[in-house]
């Protein structure tokens, strides 16, 4: 997974946070390629999930106070697509990993990757488009 232009919101300092989000979840896709290969750390799995759930809160709380400043209609609305990925990255606990460490992962992967590249290009881009009208 990678970021390219055609997601980019055009504000350097959220198009930076982005493209970090992008490289954790590249992360995920390692461990998951580690984990097929019978290398799987959980260490290093419980790690990545950690920053991820870290450096995604830290984005959504500066894009929601960019927004709030901006007064964006759809501040409410953008607020709970936020709290529905924050909710499903916490509720991956390392008991549900160690379970089924492959399955675990995958999903995992498939989740993030499908929700980040569809909420910038759905949610994310309407606030850009409110900001450049
Ligand atoms: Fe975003
Ligand atoms: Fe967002």
């Amino acid at each position: 997974m990678k970021w390219d232009h055609s997601l980019s919101i055009g504000i350097k300092e959220i198009d930076e946070q982005h493209q970090e989000l992008v490289s954790i979840i590249s992360k995920v896709e390692e461990l998951f390629k580690q984990s097929l290969d019978g290398e799987g750390d959980l260490k290093e799995i419980r790690g990545v999930i950690e920053s991820l759930s870290a450096f995604a809160s830290s984005h959504f709380e500066k894009e929601e106070q960019l927004m709030s400043k901006i007064g964006y209609p759809g501040l409410d609305k953008h607020m709970e697509e936020h709290k529905t990925f924050v909710k499903y990255v916490d509720d991956m606990t390392i008991e549900k990993i160690t379970q089924s460490e492959e399955t675990a992962l995958i999903q995992l992967f498939a989740f993030l990757s499908n929700w980040v590249i569809s909420h910038i290009k759905k949610e994310d881009f309407e606030y850009k488009a409110f900001i450049n009208q």
